[in-house]
């Protein structure tokens, strides 16, 4: 992997910088696990010996999969018995840490595999926007704070760089990109599960009111870019380029296109939940009283996250000190305006689970 930011749309921080810092979105995921568990108990399994296979659509650098997987697998055994072979499928984006995945699969103590010799993994670099597996062949699928990234950004976004902040003609491209994302995620999942399978989706989520729970920290950020902007650190088309392309949705746009006839691909909907996830940072800030430790940690969520898709923006003759540069001081100047203002970040999350029609 060379020493630089990795320049794809919607990947996350290199070099285990979001496995360190995406505590967010391990919560998150964490309460989603009780519907991973059901779903694992009801999936269809097929008598033999074939593997068991279960896919992770958008794993990232891999740690915030190990709870999942393990919570999958322990399910699964009850099950199968500690012989039957379960074969874990990793996705991302070419442009993903993979090197950074696979040593967290090897050799992380909290590794899915220790103890269970007949657990098998593997990942595959391609877009979830695109059959990345064969027909009829996933068991179990899951996938968390992915399917929120557009598979392209429909429009730049005067004046900010998040949809949340934009308006009229623009906020009805992406809207429209997001149906038409969660449209393709749904109707290429449903091909690659096998009948009787199931798939957990979980995403940070809009209100019906339209809110996050994210906008403060957007704003700023926006305010520090804008700093960094007068101060010819960035260009103003550097500037009017940067545009994160995640884009929550209301439960309502989710349960979209199975209001018709009730399904939608042959997938139905077992359960869809939407809950405030509580900042877990916050808490311990009202604990220890320290407005620089939640101001870094709250920064470095932004920057693991974020960073490498509003650094794509940066002019392609910049080298890897100024990419490296311009996260620098965005983080830092985030620092300082999250610590002069300490604000929760509560947020909201939204867990669906569907089911393939069909049995085994
Ligand atoms: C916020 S991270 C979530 C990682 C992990 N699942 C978690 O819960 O922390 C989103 C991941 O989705 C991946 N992603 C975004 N768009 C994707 C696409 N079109 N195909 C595959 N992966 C994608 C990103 O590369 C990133 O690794």
């Amino acid at each position: 992997m060379p020493d630089e930011l990795v320049p794809s749309h919607g990947t996350m921080e290199a070099h285990d910088a979001y496995n360190k810092h995406a505590k967010l979105q391990a919560s998150g995921a964490a309460s989603a696990l009780p519907f991973l568990e059901k779903a694992a108990q009801n999936v269809a399994l097929e008598p033999g010996d074939r593997p068991v296979v279960i896919a992770d659509y958008g794993s990232s650098q891999g740690k915030n999969s190990l709870a999942p997987m393990r919570v999958a697998i322990r399910a699964l055994r009850t099950r199968l018995g500690r012989d039957r072979p379960i074969f874990v499928h990793h996705v991302d984006q070419a442009s993903n840490d993979f090197n950074t995945l696979f040593r967290v699969l090897d050799t992380d103590p909290d590794a899915y595999t220790l103890h269970e010799p007949n657990v098998f993994s593997c990942a595959i670099g391609n877009s979830f926007y695109r059959r990345v597996l064969p027909s009829d062949y996933v068991h179990l699928a899951w996938s968390s704070y992915a399917a929120v990234w557009l598979s392209r950004i429909p429009a730049l976004i005067p004046d900010h760089f998040v949809f949340l902040r934009s308006t009229g003609e623009v906020r009805a491209a992406f809207d429209s990109q997001a149906a038409k994302d969660w449209e393709a995620f749904l109707s290429l999942r449903a091909s690659e599960l096998r009948p009787g399978g199931r798939l957990v989706v979980v995403l940070p989520a809009l209100d019906d009111d339209g809110t996050t729970g994210f906008e403060d920290l957007m704003d700023h950020a926006n305010a520090v870019l804008m700093d960094m902007t007068d101060e010819g650190l960035i260009s103003p088309d550097e500037r009017a380029r940067m545009v994160i392309g995640a884009c929550p949705r209301r439960k309502r746009d989710l349960l979209a296109p199975f209001q018709r006839d009730g399904q939608f691909q042959r997938l139905t909907v077992q359960d869809c939940e939407l809950s405030v996830l509580p900042d877990v940072a916050w808490a311990e800030y009202e604990r220890h009283g320290d407005k620089d430790a939640l101001a870094m940690r709250q920064a470095l969520f932004f920057r693991s996250t974020f960073m490498p898709s509003l650094a794509l923006a940066l002019d392609s003759t910049r080298g890897a000190e100024d990419r490296r540069a311009f996260a620098d001081s965005l983080e830092d100047g985030l620092k300082r305006r999250l610590a002069d203002r300490p604000e929760p970040l509560h947020s909201l999350v939204e867990t669906m689970v569907l089911a393939k029609q069909g049995s085994a």
